[in-house]
């Protein structure tokens, strides 16, 4: 199978900026991958290259996890097609997003001789491809980047769309920028190596997905909900087509999440379920619980059913809507115990607007499955909406 689905972007330059996302899922997978790797660079390089003699490079990052399981076979078919790899492996985890990683990868390539005819593949998970795109745009002022996202949560939703960011103490993803990569190759026999937890993790960004623009997507993972957990192959594909479709389109009408006047409130429509979910995430990283620090997709869950309660406090959530995603994210072997995560200093991590007459909340909402809807809210309401009464 080979199915390729196209990111179009609006003028100018729209032609140059388009990329396909390639949905790959059987023989000579990394064979297929240098091949179409190569046949970018010499268009890319074209007669700037013709009669140098210096071979095509590529600078590799990824983590130990997917440098043990998967990096061999890609950078052996690389080393087939004559293109010199600059190997980085990071540690694996949130904890890699900082800074700290980003200024030692780019002493590293500064040291490989990594220039501006390098470019950038991001192999691995969310993670990489966050760090990744965040080098692609810094170094040298800009390499060319390629997504090869390896978890199902970078396949459905983080290799696409171009956000890069690492994170600060503040609050996650503070440090970042827009780079949209020349192609994204989903590998979906990466996902065979996957954790029962890591694979459960990607799923909530599709119930995003589903909540977002897709209801049939939601009725699938009801009807399907232990093939889901259990990843079954065809249909890892489909979830991953149909949410790639959802998000080209978001990002397509509002690349930078500027326009909260576009359908559905923007690209902005995209932090359904991270508002209170980032905020869940960092506590959890800075106050571990017994389960160690959650994983993004795990907070994600947990931040959709407090979105969808708040949502239906405010009159804009259909009320049911709460109890039916939370048998859907259980049944997906996610947390759905978010009531002991609803506390002020939790709470006090969300980000907040500050432009106007106090701290404005932009939240990311459903009216019902397919319906998105941004609602400015003051930071007060969430308190008083979310937080138990006290006794
Ligand atoms: N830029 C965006 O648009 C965007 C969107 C969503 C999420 N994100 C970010 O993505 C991150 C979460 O991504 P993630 O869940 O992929 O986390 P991750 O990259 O940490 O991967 C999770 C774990 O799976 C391991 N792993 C990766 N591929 C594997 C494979 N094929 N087999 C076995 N193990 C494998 C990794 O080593 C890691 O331990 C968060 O930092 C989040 O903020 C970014
Ligand atoms: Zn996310």
């Amino acid at each position: 199978m080979l199915t390729r689905l196209d990111v179009r972007l609006p003028a100018p330059a729209s032609s140059e900026r388009s990329y396909p996302v390639f949905l790959v899922g059987d023989g000579a997978v990394e064979r297929r991958f240098a091949e179409e790797l190569q046949r970018r660079m010499e268009a890319q390089a074209g007669a700037r290259r013709r009669g140098t003699a210096r071979a095509p490079r590529v600078a590799l990052l990824t983590d130990e996890t997917v440098a043990r399981l998967h990096r061999g076979r890609y950078q052996q078919a690389l080393a087939d097609r004559g293109i010199e790899v600059v190997a980085t492996v990071v540690g694996d985890g949130e904890s890699a997003k900082s800074l700290a990683t980003v200024e030692a990868i780019a002493d590293s390539w500064a040291g490989a001789r990594v220039d501006r005819e390098t470019w950038v593949l991001a192999l691995g998970g969310g993670v990489i491809g966050d760090l990744g795109g965040l080098l692609a745009t810094l170094y040298a002022r800009g390499l060319p980047l390629v997504q090869v996202p390896t978890t199902l949560l970078a396949q459905v939703d983080a290799s696409v769309g171009g956000k890069c960011a690492v994170n600060l103490a503040a609050g996650k993803n503070l440090l970042g920028s827009f780079l949209q990569p020349r192609f994204v190759w989903a590998d979906l026999t990466t996902l065979r190596t996957l954790s029962a937890r890591d694979l459960c993790a990607g799923l909530a960004e599709v119930v995003k997905h589903g909540l977002l623009g897709d209801p049939g997507l939601l009725e699938l993972l009801e009807e399907r909900s232990g093939a889901a957990a259990s990843g079954e192959p065809e249909l890892m594909a489909e979830l991953v087509a149909r949410s790639v479709v959802f998000k080209a389109r978001v990002v397509a009408m509002d690349e930078r999440e500027t326009d909260s006047a576009a359908p559905g409130g923007g690209r902005a429509q995209l932090n359904l379920g991270h508002t209170i979910g980032h905020a869940i995430e960092s506590a959890s990283h800075h106050a571990p619980s017994e389960q160690g620090p959650l994983r993004h997709g795990e907070a994600v869950a947990l931040g959709l059913l407090a979105e969808l309660r708040l949502g239906a406090k405010l009159g804009v959530t259909e009320p049911r809507l709460e109890a039916r995603i939370r048998r859907l994210l259980a049944g997906l072997g996610l947390p759905v115990e978010v009531d002991g995560w609803l506390r002020p200093e939790v709470l006090a991590r969300v980000g907040v607007d500050k432009k106007g007459e106090g701290a404005t909340i932009r939240l990311a909402l459903v009216e019902r499955p397919g319906v998105p809807r941004l609602v400015p809210i003051p930071e007060a309401v969430l308190f008083q909406e979310l937080l138990p009464p006290p006794a």
